[in-house]
């Protein structure tokens, strides 16, 4: 009996122990934490996902050409897909190897991993969360991050979706809107890398459920980042302009299957949709409240105008 106590003690130090075990190895140690002060402000992290081995040629072109940007700091591959061969891997890292390029395999598939605070490669404020089937031009890089230097506390991306409220149904679904968003996809966003650390290590309880939901649907992660960057900043995304993006697919409606079978596009977007709409309404539910915020309009990089000329009579562009 007189054990007990002491038992208990040890169990209790065991837990911690553990615990703080996985608190470090998410990166949420505060002892790893970078201090901000110290964190290069003219640079980009760049981290791709990576999932897909037939798209690994594309993915080694995206990579090359950040990797050779002034702008960037350092690429991160962060491979999600644990079945791939270790020697595809092996030869993977090899074709990636440049001084400023390096690939981590994801002991998991989780999304979550996307956001993890990454102390030790993250020197940098801005992070640029990307996948591995979009390839923007330097140009639009380059602007992009300008627009971000001067909005550090707004998530700013290529790709926007909107959140919105059916009347009929009387719920929240996710849909595309011409003239207003509300969430920027993890094609292409630009964050500072402090939300890296309230995604993963913050919000407590809450949190933790949410970040549940996007590992149940392996889904969502960027709405769930744009609910918290909305919530702490009472504001919404900026979407930027880019002049030449190719996009080569959504990556995740490749993977899904409707009972094991794969369907067809249309109803995997369908599909895909309404995971989206669900996690929307699960994070409102968690949450207690709708933080996401709507913006307006598209930064372009030009303040030429178009002035209107009298040409045959009619009115039309000048430069046309
Ligand atoms: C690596 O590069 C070699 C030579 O270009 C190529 O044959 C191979 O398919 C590449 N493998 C991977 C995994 O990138």
């Amino acid at each position: 009996m007189s054990s007990s106590p002491a038992k208990f003690t040890l169990l209790a130090m065991g837990l911690a122990v553990i615990l703080l075990t996985a608190k470090s190895q998410h990166g949420c140690n505060p002892t790893t934490k970078r201090d901000p002060q110290t964190l290069r402000h003219d640079k980009i992290t760049v981290l791709i996902n990576g999932y897909s081995e037939s798209r690994i040629p594309l993915l080694l072109s995206i990579a090359a050409t950040y990797s050779l940007s002034p702008l960037v700091s350092s690429v991160h591959v962060l491979w999600g897909n644990p079945s791939t061969p270790p020697p595809l891997l092996h030869q993977l890292a090899h074709n990636l190897s440049s001084v400023s390029t390096f690939l981590h395999p994801q002991r998991s598939t989780s999304l979550n991993a996307r956001f993890l605070p990454r102390p030790a490669d993250i020197v940098t404020d801005a992070v640029l969360i990307c996948d591995d089937d979009v390839e923007v031009d330097a140009a639009s890089l380059e602007f992009a991050f300008r627009v971000w230097e001067s909005n550090r506390h707004r998530l700013v991306g290529l790709f926007a979706r909107s959140h919105d409220w059916d009347l009929n149904r009387k719920e929240w679904i996710y849909t595309v809107h011409p003239d207003r968003y509300s969430i920027v996809l993890t094609k292409f966003m630009l964050l500072r890398s402090e939300y890296l650390y309230l995604y993963t290590c913050g919000g407590g309880a809450r949190m933790a459920e949410m970040r549940r939901s996007v590992d149940l649907v392996r889904n969502c992660e960027d709405i769930l980042m744009n609910f918290v960057v909305a919530d702490l900043t009472n504001s919404g995304p900026i979407l930027v302009g880019a002049k030449r993006v190719r996009d080569y697919g959504d990556a995740r409606n490749e993977w899904e299957s409707v009972g094991g079978v794969s369907v067809g596009l249309s109803s995997r977007k369908g599909e895909h949709r309404k995971r989206r709409g669900w996690c929307l309404r699960e994070f409102h539910r968690v949450l207690g409240r709708m933080p996401l915020r709507y913006s307006y309009g598209k930064l372009v990089d030009s303040v030429g105008e178009q002035g209107l000329c009298h040409k045959g009579g009619k009115l039309v562009f000048c430069d046309q």
